[in-house]
């Protein structure tokens, strides 16, 4: 509510002056003075320069100049919500996370979902596959499932992910366009990576312009690893199910709710948790092992694949609410630093190259995005269980260790010392490097590019199908290079005969041959 209870007085200009007392605290300098102007600058005179003694100027002057942080390189637009994931089924025979022990347990939980290409001032409702990043204060350390809301990805191999990111972004000469992937450049680089179609189906589906964050799956999207007590590990891929169920709008109706309410997803969000319709998500997990892995002519390591739902089941083992909105967007929601790399005990990478490739880019992508090392000093990324290292020092230290000793090992007692290693609950990783040479070259298990993209635009139904055409056809028509859209239509030949003929028809294009596939397509996924 609106307070009533400042006392106003005017002064000289006719400015109004609201002033502490009774309740109303005093407002202070950053460094705690006491302020009695806030509206007036010193002078030398009422008409003369200003003087640099007036601390409270600069002050205030030199932290608004200093206000803006760089905004994510990918993912800049996103908004966030607390709260908590709750356990439903135990996975304690597969995995010894803490996490995943305790039926009915709950850990807390922030999630920011975003859209990718997009400045931070950009709408909602743009096409573009949308973050679902999750961050799980668990008692054993923070796990970031960092997650989009499609099952697969543009690429199989980290190498390529600046220049995908250049090519989706504003062309660097014109800086336009802005959220769109309706441009040169991105089909461009797109109909030069075939292994990228299968994801474009996904793009141009429904699935791109979703009606809200409460009614988008989420996926973790690689094969990570469960580890149970023993060292066993067992392959899996996290999956989240919205409980309102899943809802797109149209590409016409994306179009006038970006024109008329760009922070259309955001409001909603807002709206939902305050009036107390809490979103909530199912956390499902599909499970296998490396024989069954084993049977697939793709490859489970390969970003670009999932595995089909028919084929193995997603079993549903626990479920996320969001019931409490940030009390301020920068220091939560800006702030939130998501890492793949952040998984407790019990959960493990896999080697999917794109995985281990995203592994280094978040930890040095958060150094230049917050400033420092010192991050995790920031309460919405420091863990909620006990935590105790010898890291010190640093820009924006908070917390460095107490006590004489920083080091170890060292030779002070049980209580000087500080802490120790714990074999029995800290990370081992596990084996699974053979004795290889170095190469860069990619398997031959991840050469076919079409026949999941294939199974994807068979599985929609025919409405479905058509809005991918005419997505295609109406972001190809911004495409000014014919070539580009020959080449891209190439592709589409491989997946379906009918969608490269709709589309090509709609460009006014002659069908091209089909583009040379990397090796025959699977017709159907065997699974011996
Ligand atoms: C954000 C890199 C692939 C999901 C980011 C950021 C970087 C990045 C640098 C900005 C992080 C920040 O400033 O806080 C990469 C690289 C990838 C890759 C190098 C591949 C080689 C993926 C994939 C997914 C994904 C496959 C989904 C499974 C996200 C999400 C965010 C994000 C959700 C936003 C996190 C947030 O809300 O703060 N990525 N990414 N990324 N990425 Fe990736």
């Amino acid at each position: 509510a609106l307070s009533t209870t400042y006392a106003e007085t005017q002064r000289d200009g006719g400015e109004t002056h609201q002033v502490a007392g009774g309740d109303v605290a005093t407002l202070t300098t950053a460094n705690g003075h006491p302020v009695a102007d806030d509206q007036n600058s010193l002078r030398q005179g009422a008409r003369g320069p200003a003087l640099i003694e007036d601390t409270h100027y600069r002050e205030k002057m030199f932290h608004f100049d200093h206000e803006r942080i760089p905004e994510r390189v990918v993912h800049a637009r996103g908004y966030g919500a607390h709260g908590f994931f709750e356990l439903t089924d135990s996975l304690a025979d597969v995995s010894r996370a803490d996490v995943f022990q305790r039926v009915g347990e709950r850990t807390p939980a922030f999630v920011r979902f975003s859209t990718v290409a997009g400045s931070k001032g950009s709408f909602d409702l743009a096409r573009d596959v949308r973050g679902f990043a999750v961050k799980m204060y668990t008692q054993e350390g923070n796990w970031d499932l960092v997650g989009n809301n499609i099952p697969v990805f543009f690429i199989q191999d980290p190498i390529k992910f600046p220049d995908l990111v250049h090519s989706v972004k504003p062309e660097p000469d014109r800086e336009f366009p802005q959220a769109a992937s309706a441009h040169d450049n991105f089909w461009d680089f797109i109909s030069l990576t075939p292994e990228s179609f299968h994801m474009i189906m996904w793009t141009m589906s429904d699935r791109a312009i979703p009606r809200s964050f409460r009614t988008m799956e989420g996926f973790g999207v690689h094969t990570f690893r469960l580890v149970d007590a023993k060292g066993k590990s067992t392959f899996v891929k996290f999956h989240w199910k919205p409980k309102a169920g899943l809802q797109s709008v149209c590409w016409n109706e994306a179009v006038k709710i970006n024109g008329a309410d760009p922070d259309f997803h955001r409001r909603d969000l807002w709206d939902a948790i305050n009036s107390g319709d809490f979103p909530e998500w199912q956390l499902g997990v599909q499970l296998f092992d490396e024989a069954f892995a084993d049977k697939f002519d793709f490859d489970v390591l390969d970003a670009t694949k999932l595995i089909p739902e028919e084929i193995l089941p997603v079993r549903i083992v626990g479920r996320l609410v969001l019931d409490r909105v940030v009390d301020n967007f920068f220091a939560e929601t800006e702030q939130v630093a998501f890492m793949t790399q952040n998984v407790p005990p019990g959960i493990d990478f896999s080697n999917d190259p794109l995985l281990q490739g995203r592994n280094f880019s978040y930890l040095d992508t958060q150094l230049k995005r917050l400033g420092g090392p010192n991050f995790t000093h920031i309460p919405i990324n420091a863990p909620k269980c006990p935590m105790a290292h010898f890291q010190q020092d640093g820009h924006m230290a908070m917390r460095n260790p107490k006590g004489r000793v920083n080091y170890e090992p060292n030779s002070w007692g049980p209580f000087d010392g500080g802490p120790r290693e714990d074999p029995a609950r800290g990370f081992t990783s596990v084996a699974t490097v053979e004795q290889e040479p170095k190469i860069r070259a990619r398997p031959e298990s991840f050469a076919d590019h079409y026949s999941q993209a294939r199974l994807f635009f068979t599985s929609q139904t025919p409405i479905e199908q058509k809005h991918i055409g005419d997505a295609l056809v109406f972001e190809l028509s911004k495409v000014e290079r014919p070539d580009i859209r020959a080449r891209t239509v190439s592709h589409l030949r491989n997946i379906d005969e009918t969608l490269a003929a709709t589309v090509a028809d709609g460009l006014g294009l002659d069908l091209p041959k089909p583009a040379e596939a990397a090796r025959p397509t699977m017709m159907d996924m065997p699974v011996s």
